[in-house]
């Protein structure tokens, strides 16, 4: 069983209108809702392949009622840790003539230290019936954030560490001598900042939930932005699908070209990273794994709505890494994956014959 975990889930909702006018009287076409949450995204996907899936969320109120229920609507099992606060909703307008999305994205409630506990104890317990964990997507905000007083860079501008973006050069070591490589990466985590000690206790929750499930051996794949993908990338999850945004802003650089994103992965690789899967939207990905390299494309997919291929790209991967397929034909998956979503509107909802359907479009290349 593949485990899930999603520790800020929403109801997804899209309200369908013709023409979106801020400040104006606007009438509804439709509304749509599924459960979100990126963690709930990957779960569709590897319920949709066939793959035994266990959705595990932190939910709350009558909107965590709606999220299980939308859940067993895909048949996706839910094991929950209930919270006192109610889920979120994210809600997107969508103009149907025009595409146009505008998104409205609730934060969440910060967790209790006793429900934080708890979600580390049913944790712990599900990792005994589980052969790969994927953790996606952000972590509930802390006190400090909902009060406005930090960031964990999860949506925000400001980044909780003030990051100088030092050449890529310096930080790769590519044209600075042997030994200073390693002093790079060190700058990556300058884990002696004074605001990075401001009470944000949860922030390192996905390196914790890495750590214990190394112990056990079982595999994780690391899929989320900000401070919390910096911090899990410390613990050196199996598998990380990061795309160029993250990337930049997780190892505080600025990618120009592939050979930067190749570099930036021997990064990763330094960190303990095994599996690097780079993505690159309409790009595809590149990616490295075991001292090979590969460039995957797609061609041209008719584009409804990208949003969530990320997330059926890790589901994919999960399902093909779970079943020990060859490493090129994970790839192949993944990016099958990412394509047959880009190609429908609900996030990660393309079924295995939309998936299939698109494998023979896909090319990987070793580089
Ligand atoms: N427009 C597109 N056409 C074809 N394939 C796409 C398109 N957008 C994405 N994909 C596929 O999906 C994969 C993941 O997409 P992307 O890099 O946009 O992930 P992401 O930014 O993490 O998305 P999200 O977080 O919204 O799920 C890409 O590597 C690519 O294979
Ligand atoms: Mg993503």
């Amino acid at each position: 069983m593949i485990l899930t975990v999603t520790l800020n889930p929403c109801i997804d909702k899209t309200i369908f209108v013709t023409h979106f006018q801020k400040g104006k009287k606007v009438v509804v076409e439709g509304i749509k809702k599924i459960a979100g949450g990126k963690g709930n995204n990957v779960a569709r996907v590897i319920k949709n392949l066939g793959h035994e899936v266990l959705s595990f969320c932190v939910v709350g109120g009558q909107e965590g009622r709606i999220i299980e229920e939308l859940l067993g609507q895909d048949s996706i099992p839910l094991q929950a840790v209930w919270a006192k606060s109610p889920s979120r909703t994210v809600t997107t307008v969508l103009e149907t003539k025009t595409n146009r999305q505008t998104v409205f994205v609730e934060p969440g409630f910060p967790l209790s230290s006793s429900e934080f506990q708890e979600v580390i104890a049913t944790y712990t317990h599900l990792l005994s019936q589980t052969e790969l964990v994927v953790l996606s997507g952000s972590i509930p905000p802390s006190e400090e954030e909902i009060a406005g007083t930090v960031s964990t860079g999860m949506g925000g501008t400001a980044h909780f560490y003030p990051l100088e973006h030092i050449s890529f050069a310096d930080k790769l070591g590519r044209k600075i001598p042997d030994g200073k490589e390693r002093r790079a990466v060190e700058h990556i985590f300058p884990m002696d900042h004074p605001s990075a000690q401001v009470g944000l206790s949860q922030r390192d929750i996905y390196a914790e939930m890495i750590k214990l499930a190394r112990e056990k051996e079982i595999r994780v794949i690391l899929d989320s932005h900000g401070e919390p993908f910096r911090q899990g990338l410390k613990a050196a999850p199996f598998l990380i699908k990061p795309n160029v945004r993250e990337t930049e802003q997780a190892l505080g650089l600025t990618v120009r070209d592939e050979e930067d994103l190749f570099g930036a992965m021997r990064l990763y690789h330094e960190m303990g990273i095994e599996w690097v899967v780079q993505s690159l939207g309409k790009g595809g990905a590149l990616a490295s794994f075991a001292g090979k390299r590969w460039r995957i494309t797609v061609s041209q997919v008719p584009v409804v709505n990208p949003v969530g291929s990320g997330d059926a790209m890790v589901g994919a991967l999960a399902v093909g890494i779970a079943r020990n397929l060859a490493a090129k034909e994970c790839l192949r998956l993944g990016v099958a994956a990412g394509a047959a979503n880009a190609a429908m509107w609900d996030a990660a909802s393309c079924s295995r014959e939309d998936i299939k359907k698109m494998l023979p479009q896909v090319a990987v290349e070793e580089v």
